[in-house]
């Protein structure tokens, strides 16, 4: 299986930016837990991340054909983003939503998630291990 993962704005600094919410990992930190975890469990991943909007619709395009399922932190993005919602309604690839962060017990302006609509699970507020849950869970969902 071919996952691509998707990550927005900010998250290439984290370790920088409020580490009390994100923690002290940086990003290359992150990349490292998921390609791990991934190659353990004979899953291919690619990583991307971008601080663009239009960037990140241009990425789940590009999955059309080219991975199976998507993994995505659309970071701020996904309080705000239709283009994000509708590129991942449009490619109709399994997409699991990540956030580092409990968003649903922060601002009430996170608790709108517009990519999460496209998506057939989350896992929120579980840091770095969000990400393996999502690889978790997709490859449970192929093995259906
Ligand atoms: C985030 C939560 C978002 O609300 C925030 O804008 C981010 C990161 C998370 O991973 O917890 O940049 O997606």
């Amino acid at each position: 299986m071919k996952i691509k993962v998707i990550n927005g704005p900010n998250l290439n600094l984290l370790g920088i930016r409020e580490i009390a919410i994100y923690g002290k990992q940086n990003y290359a930190a992150l990349k490292q837990c998921i390609s791990d975890y991934a190659q353990m469990h004979g899953v291919e991943v690619e990583i991307f991340q971008s601080n663009s909007e239009g960037a990140i619709v241009d990425a789940i395009q590009d999955c059309l054909g080219n991975f199976d399922a998507i993994i995505i932190n659309p970071a701020s993005y996904t309080h705000t983003s239709i283009a994000i919602l509708d590129a991942l309604k449009a490619v109709a690839l399994p997409a699991v939503e990540v956030h580092l962060s409990d968003v649903d017990n922060r601002e009430d302006f996170r608790k709108i998630s517009y990519a999460g609509m496209a998506c057939c699970q989350r896992f929120a507020g579980m840091g770095f291990d969000g990400y393996l849950r999502a690889i978790d869970f997709l490859i449970g969902q192929a093995a259906r």
